[in-house]
């Protein structure tokens, strides 16, 4: 399983790539305006800089809402870098720029996945990669890691090849099931990225190691 990062903070990419823990980045209009993008300038100025921090992809997301507008401002984004994948909302609007774009050759992260036909249909229009939101359904009482075994099992029907990439990633637990369910992908807030590493009886257990040899 592949770990992507869910962050626009340059300084929390750059610490988990020194850990060589990124295999990609994901990001959100939430993400970039909680680190200053205030303007477009500023938002295609930071996406290009963490592609230039990390060689790997950087999804980075639409601001519109019609069709054409999102297909003109993903060749916008698009040309930022070309590590960037355009996150494209999961709307009827964003399905049909989906496949406009997909035939072009763009890449899209179909985002705000929250049933398992929404992910089918965003395969179906060409999507990259899909983006279920387990987080945010647990929120509501419902089990998210659910909705990725659907889409998983959907998707190895078919031998569809659209990477599903775990999102709305809240602890370590979330990780785990993504990878016993076989996802491709889980995008992880920075904090509970280093969570996974950590474990007090390691902790505990390096701490008496070290005394017993210092004992000996
Ligand atoms: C995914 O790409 C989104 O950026 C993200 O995972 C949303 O998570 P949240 O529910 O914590 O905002």
């Amino acid at each position: 399983m592949k770990f992507f990062i869910d962050t626009a903070n340059l300084a929390e990419i750059e610490a988990a790539h020194k850990l060589r823990l990124v295999d990609g980045v994901t990001t959100n209009p939430t993400l970039c305006s909680q680190v200053g993008c205030t303007d477009l300038t500023a938002l295609y100025d930071h996406i290009r800089r963490i592609c230039e921090l990390v060689q790997a992809p950087v999804s980075a997301e639409v601001l519109s809402t019609a069709s054409a507008d999102m297909i003109a401002e993903a060749h916008r984004l698009a040309k930022i870098h070309e590590q960037v994948v355009v996150k494209i909302p999961m709307t009827p609007d964003g399905l049909q720029a989906t496949r406009v774009l997909a035939r072009e050759g763009i890449k899209v992260n179909q985002t705000l996945i929250f049933q398992p036909l929404q992910a089918l249909l965003a395969a179906k229009a060409g999507a990259a990669y899909v983006s279920p939101f387990i987080g945010r359904l647990d929120d509501i009482s419902q089990t998210g890691m659910e909705l990725v075994e659907q889409i998983m099992t959907i998707f190895n029907n078919y031998g569809i090849e659209t990477e599903v990439i775990v999102a709305s990633v809240r602890h370590p637990l979330h990780v785990l099931q993504a990878a016993l369910a076989g996802a491709d992908i889980a995008t992880i807030p920075y904090k509970a990225l280093m969570q996974l590493i950590n474990h007090p009886l390691t902790d505990i257990g390096l701490e008496k190691f070290l005394k017993d040899w210092q004992r000996s």
